[in-house]
């Protein structure tokens, strides 16, 4: 076993783990943050994207070790409170949420789409969600949901996390 720490949703955590723990392991097990979901595990379908210091990256490829004092952003960490981040609102408002499964880390995903473009094309959008599998939807409302987000939050430049 060994110690990792890091900032998890603004939080300094501390957990003994095995080196082969996988962050998201970490992140569930450990933490009991289960809004960041395992559908692959072998790093296809991003069901496991969280931020790290800013950046999306696939938890399940990924020790917890390696996140040794990072900041960790999950789904759980978006939300103020009783308010919703605006990413997760227009999810709701458009339907993109279907069977939920996927929503975790499609939102962390396009969160960290609109902090890189705030003005993404329909295909800009397409292509950047490749890494994100959803068996439900067929995207079009998971699309529709990011194009609104990006145009509120052309009014709101603070509110993406
Ligand atoms: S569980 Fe990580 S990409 Fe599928
Ligand atoms: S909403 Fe069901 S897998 Fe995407």
């Amino acid at each position: 076993m060994t110690t990792v720490s890091m900032t998890v949703n603004g939080k300094a955590v501390t957990g003994d783990v095995e080196p082969r723990t996988l962050l998201v392991t970490f992140l569930r097990e450990n933490l009991r943050l289960t809004g960041t979901h395992v559908g692959c595990d072998t790093s296809q379908c991003g069901c496991c994207i969280v931020h790290l210091d800013g950046e999306s990256v696939k938890a399940c490829s990924m020790f917890a070790v390696q996140a040794e004092g990072a900041s960790v952003t999950t789904i759980e960490g978006l939300a103020q409170g009783d308010q919703l981040h605006p990413m997760q609102e227009a999810f709701r408002e458009h339907h993109g949420l279907q069977c939920g499964f996927c929503t975790p880390g499609m939102i962390m995903s396009a969160v960290d789409l609109l902090q890189h473009n705030s003005n993404p094309s329909e295909s800009e959008i397409r292509h950047w969600l490749e890494g994100n599998i959803c068996r439900c939807t067929g995207y079009q409302n998971i699309v529709k949901a990011i194009q609104s987000c990006a145009a509120d939050m052309k009014s709101l430049p603070q509110a993406a996390e």
